[in-house]
C-alpha cells in the first residue's frame, strides 16, 4: 500500500450515519478484530477486550450512556472496546492504538466508523454490566460500524471544529 492510499484511509471522516439495508456480517467484525489484535501494546499486555453488540435494545441503551453517543443507535453493529482497569499509564494509549487499527481495517473494507465516549464513570459501570463484562474491564468507548449513508450525517457536536492543525504547528525539529 502506498503512503497516499494509507493517508486516504486515515483521512476518512467519522461516519455517524449508516445505510439501513446493508448489514455488517459477523465474519467481517471478526476479521476486523482479528486484524486489530496484532496491534502492539506496552509490554504486550493487550489490555483490551471487544464486545460485538447486535441486539437493538442493547445498542439503544448504550447510546444513552454518553453525552454524544446517540448516533450509535443507527449503526447495524456496535463494537464496545473495554480497557483493562490495571492502573498502567499506557493502557489508554494501547486501547487508542487498537481502536485506530480497527477503524483503519474497517475503512479498508469500505466501512464507516465513529468512536463514542461513554461517561461519567457510573455510565461506564452500567455499560460493563449491560455488556456482561467482568469487573476490571472498563468499556469506556464504543465504535459504531456500518456502511456509510449518502445522507448528511448528524453533525458532530457543534463545539467541535473541523479540519486539522497544520503540519508546521504539530511538528518541530531540533
Ligand atoms: C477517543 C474518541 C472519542 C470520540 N467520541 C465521540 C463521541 O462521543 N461522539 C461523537 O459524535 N464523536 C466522537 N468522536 C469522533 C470525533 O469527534 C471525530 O473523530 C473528530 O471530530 C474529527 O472528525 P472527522 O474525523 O470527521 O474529521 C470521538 C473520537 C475519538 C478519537
Amino acid at each position: 500500500m502506498s503512503l497516499d492510499e494509507l493517508s486516504r484511509l486515515i483521512r476518512r471522516p467519522a461516519t455517524r450515519r449508516f445505510v439501513t439495508d446493508r448489514d455488517v456480517p459477523r465474519e467481517t467484525v471478526a476479521a476486523l478484530v482479528d486484524a486489530a489484535r496484532w496491534t502492539g501494546s506496552a509490554r504486550n499486555r493487550q489490555p483490551w477486550r471487544f464486545v460485538e453488540v447486535r441486539d437493538r435494545a442493547l445498542i439503544e441503551a448504550l447510546s444513552r450512556l454518553g453525552a454524544y453517543a446517540q448516533f450509535v443507535s443507527g449503526a447495524p453493529v456496535v463494537l464496545a472496546v473495554a480497557a483493562a482497569d490495571n492502573g498502567f499509564a499506557d493502557t489508554a494509549f494501547d486501547t487508542g492504538r487498537v481502536t485506530q487499527s480497527l477503524v483503519l481495517a474497517a475503512a479498508a473494507l469500505g466501512l464507516g466508523a465513529c468512536p463514542a465516549t461513554l461517561f461519567p464513570e457510573a455510565n461506564v459501570d452500567e455499560a460493563r454490566r449491560l455488556l456482561r463484562l467482568d469487573e476490571g474491564w472498563l468499556p469506556d468507548h464504543l465504535v459504531a460500524l456500518g456502511y456509510p449513508s449518502a445522507e448528511p450525517a448528524p453533525a458532530a457536536p457543534r463545539v467541535i471544529p473541523g479540519g486539522r492543525l497544520p503540519l508546521e504547528t504539530l511538528l518541530t525539529t531540533i
